[in-house]
């Protein structure tokens, strides 16, 4: 399928269409930098997508630019049918489809609001964004979410500073899923972790993904985590995409140099070939992290 049959008519396959969209920044002496370059991708419903590259290379600029959080300078992003490309983020929030697009940043302590208790922020969107019979049901969503999320439900009454970083990430999943979205974007979801909690969160993630049939967008410098987690990977460098495909053919024949680097940075522990990675290498997530 060509990129010009998309602009016509959204593919219905598809839930998000991101079309050669290009970012600038200015920097310095009056120039600009391209932090995203003509990136051109699509998520199939309920699919995970990976995407990979160094620090820099434009996965958060880019995130950011499909959660409407940002304006691109060029190019169009189409979410489940509706082109939403010129739609900043407060006019996206008036949109019914709003919900349906949901966020999970990096740094949990950050994006949580330090005066609410894990419970109000995974009310939050719900209250915001719900229906009036959503609203009235709050309470049993919050504790629905949480459970999926793996967030015992004693932890509900603490505030961010009295959770762990594992619980923490889990708030802000619970928040993510509350709505029931069709798309979650994560950047660096568990870079704040270390590397059994890493494991952990992720495989919340898959047993989220199969129970919810929610798209995932995992963004992570770290390749050999995005690929337990992805069906395909999308590799960044310089803002452009220099190779995309599933994940274990990306895994385990790299066309491009640059993708073929990725790889060799990764401790040999943990590569096998002819290994797609999987949840199979975990055991069952602890509740307590
Ligand atoms: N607000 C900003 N102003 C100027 N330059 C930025 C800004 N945010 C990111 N950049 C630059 O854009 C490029 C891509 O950054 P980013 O999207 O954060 O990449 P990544 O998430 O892959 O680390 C980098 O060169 C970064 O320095
Ligand atoms: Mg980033």
């Amino acid at each position: 399928m060509t990129p010009d049959i998309v602009e016509d008519a959204p593919h219905p396959d598809h839930i998000l269409d991101v079309l050669s969209v290009t970012k600038y920044y200015p920097v310095e002496g009056g120039a600009r930098i391209k932090a995203v370059d003509d990136v051109t991708f699509n998520i199939a419903p309920g699919e995970t997508l990976g995407v990979v590259g160094e620090s820099g290379s434009g996965k958060t600029t880019l995130s950011r630019i499909v959660a409407r959080l940002i304006d691109q300078d060029d190019g169009r992003i189409i979410f489940d049918g509706t082109d939403i490309s010129y739609l900043s983020g407060p006019a996206f929030s008036q949109m019914p489809k709003r919900r349906m697009l949901q966020m999970v940043f990096q740094d949990p302590l950050a994006s949580l609001n330090p005066r609410f208790r894990a419970a109000q922020a995974i009310a939050n969107p719900v209250l915001r964004l719900g229906t009036p019979e959503e609203r009235r049901n709050v309470a049993a969503l919050v504790e629905e979410a949480a459970a999926h999320a793996g967030l015992p439900a004693r932890f509900l009454n603490s505030f961010p500073y009295q959770l762990s970083g594992g619980q923490r990430a889990r708030v802000d999943i619970a928040r993510a899923i509350v709505l029931k979205p069709k798309l979650i974007i994560l950047d660096e979801p568990t870079s704040a972790l270390d590397a059994s909690l890493q494991a952990h969160v992720v495989q919340t993630l898959l047993k989220l993904r199969e129970e919810l049939g929610v798209a995932l967008m995992f963004v992570s410098h770290d390749l050999n985590l995005v690929r337990l987690i992805s069906d395909r990977l999308l590799v960044m460098h310089l803002g452009k995409i220099v190779e995309q495909g599933s994940a274990q053919a990306v895994f385990n024949d790299p066309q491009h140099d640059y993708t073929k680097k990725l790889i060799s940075a990764i401790p040999k522990l943990g590569r096998r070939r002819g290994d797609s990675g999987m949840s199979r290498q975990f055991t069952a997530a602890p509740v307590d992290d």
